[in-house]
């Protein structure tokens, strides 16, 4: 019985935690959450004041942190040296500032280099931008989720208001276009579909529908 990588990748709020955090759980595979390193770099460069676009000091930030994450099905926790992180890097502060720190290639080619190690052995599944083409170019199943940008800010919506985050309906729609912009037009490993990725459109389909789309491609891989 091989033990899988499984790259998830899309947009912003298109389901893929939700989605791959399942996946993983139904397989006993291990999850890993890439967005929520690339969130850590950004909340310790703010904390510090290190300019959010200085690769070379963002590089020195790196280098000098203990970011830790202890996967499960769970989704990850999150540290940065001794300090718990996990809900601090959902704030929108974070979420508007974390596309300009993953475009910088001194932090893509260090968290690149971890997330490599932790899905080295397989049974992972793992979500991100770049899992398919970039740190996973061989994995055996690459899943390319996708979603129009009215339901993802929708769905981000209620999240919010379920953790009693008050939000603009139109101004989180705005956010996501304009995230999805940044990480699509970046020099250095760009939100893109790999070659051999199935698109899954999940717009018009529940969490359920979703899950099990995905375990039927995963099923005539392996
Ligand atoms: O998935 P999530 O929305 O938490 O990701 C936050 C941000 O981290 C993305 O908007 C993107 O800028 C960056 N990211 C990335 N490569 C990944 C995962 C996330 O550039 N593999």
């Amino acid at each position: 019985n091989d033990l899988l990588q499984i790259a998830i990748d899309g947009p912003a709020s298109a389901g893929k935690s939700t989605v791959a955090k399942l996946v993983a759980h139904q397989l006993g595979y291990v999850y890993c959450d890439t967005g929520a390193m690339y969130r850590a770099v950004t909340w310790a460069a703010l904390k510090r004041g290190v300019k959010l676009d200085d690769n070379l000091a963002l590089e020195e930030m790196v280098a000098e942190i203990k970011i830790s994450f202890t996967p499960s099905d769970e989704g990850q926790r999150v540290y940065v040296d001794q300090d718990e992180v996990t809900d601090d890097i959902r704030l929108p502060e974070i979420a508007n500032n974390v596309s300009t720190v993953a475009a910088q290639l001194s932090v893509r080619e260090a968290l690149t280099k971890r997330q490599q190690e932790i899905a080295f052995k397989g049974g992972i599944v793992m979500d991100g931008r770049d899992i398919g083409t970039t740190v996973l170019p061989d994995a055996q199943v690459k899943i390319f989720l996708v979603a129009s940008v009215k339901e993802r800010a929708l769905r981000r919506f209620k999240e919010n208001k379920a953790k009693g985050i008050m939000a603009d309906l139109e101004q989180l729609e705005q956010e996501i276009a304009e995230r999805d912009r940044k990480d699509s037009t970046r020099a250095v490993s760009p939100l893109v579909q790999a070659a051999d990725a199935v698109k899954v459109d999940t717009t018009m389909l529940s969490i359920e529908q979703v899950v099990a789309k995905i375990m039927g491609i995963i099923q005539k891989k392996s």
